[in-house]
Parts: structure tokens; C-alpha cells; sequence
């Protein structure tokens, strides 16, 4: 994650409802050029103060750029507080409990047999932000062997060795057609956009060919509906997976700040955003 410099970001009125700070990360599946679609303003005057969308990235410095920007009047839609709910695993299982696989967590790695006797064979393996961009091996553990050649790696990871260690039970979950490489498996998995509850964009998490027909798509939303309900935040991005036993789960929730758009259409998530704003009676 990179440190975002204020000098680089962009403050736009987006259809004169909602405010965007942007920034350009440089990734397709994150960047979207607002303007091509939707009347963008940059207004001379602003109201002393206001609240912005940022579309900058993943933020090492979320906290302190949050603080820069308060200076100026423009205030994040997530305070740092609500950043880190969104975003650690460690703040969010609590709430979540139950729509969500079991999980533990750790400041230092944990006897395997420990963690093999609460959570079962296999484990799955994360930071309690993110896995090592999807490496099968360091996320999927069948044996003592396995864990101690996972645990070595994550120390010298760049990606996790910050992080703290989170121990998930292994949920057998419905797999999509996909290549066999070295990244975990795709499953029957979405991710859906949440405003203030109201869901505003939901689509394929991986980028291989299947759907879901509209009693899924009901079954899906229901549970990640809970969960935004539950974590009662501005804009969160829930993952939902179905189970091989056709039960739905939430994966992780992210600050929807910071996601990649998937499948889901950047042009319809924004315009009902806009239409949320211009009609909050929704
Ligand atoms: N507890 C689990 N059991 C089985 N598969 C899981 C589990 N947690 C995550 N996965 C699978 O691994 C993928 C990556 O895990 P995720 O927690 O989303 O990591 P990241 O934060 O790096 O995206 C998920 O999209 C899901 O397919
Ligand atoms: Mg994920």
C-alpha cells in the first residue's frame, strides 16, 4: 500500500450531489474516469465544510491524511475509527460473528496443533487485512509441515509480516470453473457495495464465467445486507461466498474506499449513489 499525498488527489462535485477526492492508482479493476460519464464539477466555492467519497487507493496513511484533510474543511466519509473497522479483520469479526467463517488472531504465530485443534484441517491463513496477493500455499494449510513453510514466509512477506496473523476455519466453498495455478481457487463468490445499507452494486468476485439466477442472488444479499447492517457504515464492500452446501457466508468486508470495482458496473454503483443523495427519503 502506498502512501497517497494530498497534492495528488482531485476534489470533484460529482452531478452536484456527492463529493469526490480522487486519485489515479493505476489499476483497471480500480480507476474509473468519473467525468466521462457524469457532470463533474470543481467548484470555486465550497461549503466551509463537506464529505467526500476518496477513490485514492489503499492508504498507508489513512489517519494523517484524514487529519490534513479535517484542516481543510473536507472530511472523509470514514472517520479513522470507522477505516479500521471496515477494513482489519481483528475490528470487524466481533460484529460479524456468525455470517462469517470462525477466526482467530495473533501478534505471534501459534502452535499449529493449537490452532489445528480449535479450527480444524485444513486452515486458512491471512493477514488480518489481506492474504499474500491470493497465494494458495501461504493461505491454505493441510499439515504441520505446511504451517511452519507458511509462517516462515510470512515473515519475510512484505504484504503480511505487519500484519497480524489470522487463523479462519477452512470453509469448502462452491467452486466456478477455473485454471489450476498457484493462486487459491475461485468459488461461487460476489461482492456487493453498500451506502449507508442500501445495497448499490453487486457482481461476479472473480473473473471467470458463472452467475447467479435471482433466488442466489436474493439468498446472497440477504446475508451481506446483515453484515452491512450490522457494521452500520457509510460505504462498506462486503464478499460473499456460497458453500458447498448451498449456505451463503460473508468472506471479509473491506472499506469501500479502497476496492476494486470487480464485476460490478462503476457507472450504475455511482449513479445510485447519486440518486441516494438526491433522494435520502429512499
Ligand atoms: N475461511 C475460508 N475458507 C475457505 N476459503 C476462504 C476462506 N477465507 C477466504 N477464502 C477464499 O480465499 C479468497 C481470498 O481470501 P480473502 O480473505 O478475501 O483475502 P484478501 O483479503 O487477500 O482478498 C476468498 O476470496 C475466498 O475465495
Ligand atoms: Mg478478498
Amino acid at each position: 500500500m502506498p502512501r497517497i499525498d494530498r497534492a495528488n488527489l482531485d476534489l470533484i462535485l460529482l452531478e452536484d450531489a456527492v463529493w469526490v477526492l480522487m486519485g489515479e492508482v493505476g489499476l483497471s479493476s480500480y480507476d474509473f474516469n468519473l467525468s466521462q460519464f457524469f457532470s463533474c464539477r470543481h467548484p470555486w466555492q465550497r461549503p466551509e465544510q463537506i464529505t467526500a467519497i476518496g477513490r485514492f487507493g489503499a492508504a498507508t496513511n489513512y489517519n494523517e491524511l484524514y487529519a490534513q484533510l479535517a484542516a481543510e474543511g473536507i472530511f472523509l466519509i470514514h472517520s479513522p475509527e470507522q477505516y479500521l473497522l471496515a477494513s482489519e479483520l481483528t475490528h470487524w469479526y466481533p460484529l460479524l460473528a456468525g455470517l462469517t467463517p470462525k477466526s482467530l488472531w495473533f501478534s505471534e504465530p501459534p502452535s499449529f496443533e493449537s490452532v489445528a485443534q480449535t479450527l480444524g484441517l485444513p486452515l486458512f491463513l491471512k493477514g488480518s487485512r489481506q492474504t499474500s496477493r491470493h497465494r494458495a500455499a501461504l493461505s491454505i494449510i493441510h499439515s504441520a509441515a505446511e504451517y511452519d513453510r507458511a509462517i516462515e514466509m510470512y515473515a519475510d512477506d512484505p504484504i503480511l509480516q505487519w500484519q497480524d496473523l489470522v487463523c479462519r476455519e477452512f470453509i469448502r466453498l462452491r467452486p466456478v470453473p477455473s485454471t489450476a495455478t498457484e493462486k487459491i481457487p475461485a468459488s461461487f463468490e460476489f461482492r456487493s457495495f453498500w451506502w449507508y445499507s442500501n445495497c448499490v452494486g453487486a457482481g461476479q468476485y472473480w473473473s471467470t464465467d458463472y452467475n447467479w439466477n435471482r433466488e442466489e442472488e436474493t439468498a446472497a444479499l440477504a446475508v451481506a445486507q446483515a453484515a452491512a447492517v450490522r457494521l452500520n457504515l457509510p460505504f462498506v464492500v462486503i464478499d460473499i461466498a456460497q458453500t458447498i452446501a448451498g449456505e451463503w457466508i460473508a468472506i471479509e468486508c473491506n472499506d469501500a474506499q479502497e476496492s476494486g470495482y470487480g464485476a460490478v458496473s462503476p457507472f450504475t454503483l455511482w449513479r445510485n449513489i447519486i440518486d441516494l443523495e438526491l433522494n435520502p427519503s429512499v
